[in-house]
C-alpha cells in the first residue's frame, strides 16, 4: 500500500477529493495533510476524513526557505510517505528539497502547462482570447510548474465567462484529474492521463 501525504495551503478541495478516492482497491493511501498555515480550511476537512493532520507556519522564517522546509520534514517524515501530492500548496520549494522527493512528487496546476506556469492563469487564457482552458497534474522539479506532465484535462472557455466562471469549470476537472492520476502513479504506471 502506497503512503500518500498531501500538502495544502487553503481550502484543500483537491485534497478532499483526492483522499475521497484512496478507498477499497486503490492501491494507495493518505497517511498525512500538511499546511504552510495553521488556519488553512482544509486541515479541518482532512480531520473530518481521519486523515493525520499538521502544520508549519512559514511566516516566522521569513526568507529563510531552507529553514522552513527543515521543519516541515519534521512531520512530513515521520509519515513516511512514498508520494507527495502538492493541492493547493503555495510555497515555492528549493531544488533541495525538490530533489529528495524526486520522481514522487506531483503538483497540480491550473492552466494546459507548457502554457501559463505561475499565477493567474485563468485571468491570462481569458485575455489570450483562448477557447479552452484546463490543468495540468505534473512530476514536481526544481523549475516552476515544468515537471513531466502526468495528465491533462481541458474544458472550454464559453463566452461571457470571467476569470471565477473559468476557475470553476477547471477545478471541477482538476478533481476528475488528480485522483485518476494518482491512482495510476500508485500504481506505477507513468502513461500521461488525459481527460
Ligand atoms: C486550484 O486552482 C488548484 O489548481 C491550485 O490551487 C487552487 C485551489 O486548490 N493548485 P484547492 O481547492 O485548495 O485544492
Amino acid at each position: 500500500m502506497r503512503r500518500v501525504a498531501i500538502l495544502i495551503s487553503g481550502g484543500g478541495s483537491n485534497m478532499v477529493a483526492l483522499v475521497k478516492s484512496m478507498t477499497g482497491d486503490h492501491p494507495a493511501r493518505a497517511v498525512l495533510v500538511l499546511s504552510n498555515d495553521p488556519g488553512a480550511a482544509g486541515l479541518a476537512k482532512a480531520r473530518d476524513l481521519g486523515v493525520a493532520t499538521a502544520a508549519v507556519d512559514h511566516r516566522p522564517f521569513g526568507a529563510d526557505r531552507a529553514g522552513f522546509e527543515a521543519a516541515l520534514l519534521v512531520p512530513l517524515l515521520a509519515a513516511a510517505p512514498d508520494i507527495l501530492c502538492l493541492a493547493g500548496f503555495m510555497r515555492m520549494l528549493t531544488p533541495d528539497f525538490v530533489d529528495r522527493f524526486r520522481g514522487r512528487m506531483l503538483n497540480i496546476h491550473p492552466s494546459l502547462l507548457p502554457k501559463y506556469p505561475g499565477l493567474h492563469t485563468h485571468a491570462r487564457a481569458l485575455a489570450a482570447g483562448d477557447a479552452e482552458a484546463g490543468c495540468t497534474v505534473h512530476e514536481v522539479t526544481a523549475e516552476l510548474d515544468a515537471g513531466p506532465i502526468l495528465g491533462q484535462a481541458r474544458v472550454p472557455v464559453l463566452p461571457g465567462d470571467s476569470e471565477a466562471t473559468l476557475a470553476a469549470r477547471v477545478l471541477a476537472q482538476e478533481h476528475r484529474l488528480y485522483p485518476a492520476v494518482l491512482r495510476r502513479v500508485a500504481a506505477g504506471d507513468r502513461r500521461p492521463v488525459f481527460l
